[in-house]
């Protein structure tokens, strides 16, 4: 038994992380449950590092040195249960059972609370960074107990994406399903950021007037600027992309469709529960699933719009930085919401999350990875109890600078009939949390007046009702 990490699962994620491993020195053990994978593998790919090719679960398993350690990557869901019954009964105890994929938080609090009662350590592990941060240095977001840090960390921490100072992308996030929970948001946080992109790219367009070409040189320069990210960069690459066959801007030729594996689904599921408010996440959420509804879409076709022109081309320029700060600043409350439901999750689950790290991790190899979440770490590092990114003040400061520009992109939005469900969401939840007085007291006159639910008063103590339909004089009730 030579091996220190094994992989069983070689689709595309399987394989790349694999040779990550081998690239990094490790010796891998690698398995599949066709063979011919794991042949093909080895063959291609041997020479980059040491493989120890498995044909049964049996080999694989003593191939490995103990505490061993197994990576799963399998699709979510039943095809990772039915591996790890295939295993763990070949397992001792201390071993080590890993998850690499996009496994639902609560799954992994099911299947640790098994393994453990049986004297394994399952960990589960977001990985981001799609099929190059893979082979290359993802961002890991592992959770499980301490011990099986201590045993996994060290490898985690060589294969990791290193942020630019040099840190590993990956540190212990907490225990049982708090890896996968983070992984969560950081996918919801991703649609977030996508949708609000989107939405900036349809401004330009539609309202600016711009050129995919000439919005892919926009993005180019945001790029230099605070909004520095890898989704920054890949959507002027995108942009600027001309395709083959017809001789058009590709973004003309794909499909208005957007799909969606679940990730974020499952974002705005767990904050309903949890009773987070991420509506900038569930927006765009909601906007993949507006746009995959081509039925609706067609019925609608023909709905009056306004008449509002688009701008003079002296006026795109000023427009388009506006629309810059439209994107910043919304851009902060999606990451102040998804920092909230990670809080929201450690709380309600026990997990003690370091949000500090988090956005630690999340600076490189992730989809996610931003300049910005160095400012979001320093943040969290300067107050760990901080109730709100939005309470920070470099932050505040920040959106109090572009807000005016955040604004009159909404005006110039509304009047034109583009929709900007994300912008929108994001400045009304900011507007709602600096209200000082929200009409949320008129909705509990109204539970209280056809339900007797009860209100509390600003000046005492206690729960009332008013005999609405008596001589509406009030009782306490508690
Ligand atoms: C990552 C990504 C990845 C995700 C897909 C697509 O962090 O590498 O989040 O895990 O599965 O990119 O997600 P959708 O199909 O839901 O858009």
């Amino acid at each position: 038994s030579t091996a220190q990490i094994g992989v069983t699962g070689l689709a595309v994620m399987g394989s790349n992380l694999a040779r990550n491993f081998a690239r990094n020195g490790f010796t891998v053990a690698v398995h599949n449950r066709t063979a011919a994978k794991t042949t093909a593998l080895v063959e291609e790919f041997g020479h980059e590092g040491s493989f120890v090719a498995a044909e049964s679960a049996k080999e694989f398993v003593d191939a490995l040195e103990r505490p061993r350690r197994i990576v799963i990557m399998v699709k979510a869901g039943e095809p990772t249960d039915a591996v790890i019954r295939e295993f763990a009964p070949l397992l001792e105890e201390g071993d080590v059972i890993i998850d690499g994929g996009n496994a639902h938080f609560e799954d992994t609090r099911r299947r640790e609370r098994e393994l453990r009662s049986r004297g394994l350590h399952f960990v589960g592990v977001g990985i981001s960074g799609g099929e190059e941060g893979a082979l290359l240095g993802p961002s890991i977001m592992p959770g499980g107990s301490t011990t099986s840090y201590a045993s996994l960390g060290p490898l985690l921490e060589k294969i990791s994406a290193k942020a630019a100072d040099g840190t590993p992308c990956t540190s212990h996030v907490g225990p049982d399903g708090a890896g996968h929970f983070v992984k969560m948001v950081h996918n919801g946080i991703e649609y977030a950021d996508m949708q609000l992109i989107a939405e900036a790219y349809h401004l330009l367009r539609e309202v600016a007037g711009y050129s995919p070409a000439k919005i892919a040189e926009t993005f180019r320069a945001w790029n230099r600027g605070r909004l520095n990210s890898y989704l920054i960069e890949i959507t002027a690459e995108v942009l600027a992309h001309t395709d083959p066959a017809s001789g058009l801007p590709y973004v003309d030729v794909v499909a208005d469709a957007a799909e969606q594996k679940g990730t974020g689904r499952w974002t705005v599921q767990i904050a309903l529960d949890l009773g987070v408010p991420v509506s900038g996440i569930a927006e765009a959420v909601f906007a993949r699933a507006v746009s995959g509804h081509t039925d609706l879409r067609g019925a609608a076709r023909g709905l009056a719009g306004p008449k509002a022109a688009a701008l003079a081309p002296e006026a795109a320029e000023a427009f388009a930085a506006e629309v810059e700060q439209a994107l910043y600043a919304s851009k902060i409350v999606s990451y102040t919401q998804g920092f909230h439901q990670i809080r929201a999750g450690s709380e309600e689950y026990g997990w003690n999350v370091d949000l500090g790290a988090v956005a630690s991790l999340w600076r490189g190899g992730c989809i996610i990875r931003a300049a910005f979440l160095d400012r979001i770490r320093a943040a969290y590092d300067a107050r760990p109890k901080l109730p709100s990114l939005l309470a920070d003040a470099h932050f505040a400061e920040e959106i109090a600078a572009a807000q005016d520009g955040w604004r009159s992109v909404l005006v110039a939005a509304v009047r034109q009939g583009i929709p900007v469900p994300a912008f929108a969401a994001s400045l009304a939840y900011y507007d709602a949390l600096r209200a000082e007085r929200l009409p949320a007291a008129l909705t509990q006159g109204q539970r209280d007046f056809f339900g007797a639910h009860t209100y509390r008063r600003t000046d005492r103590e206690g729960s009332f009702h008013t005999l609405w339909s008596g001589d509406r004089s009030e009782v306490r009730t508690s």
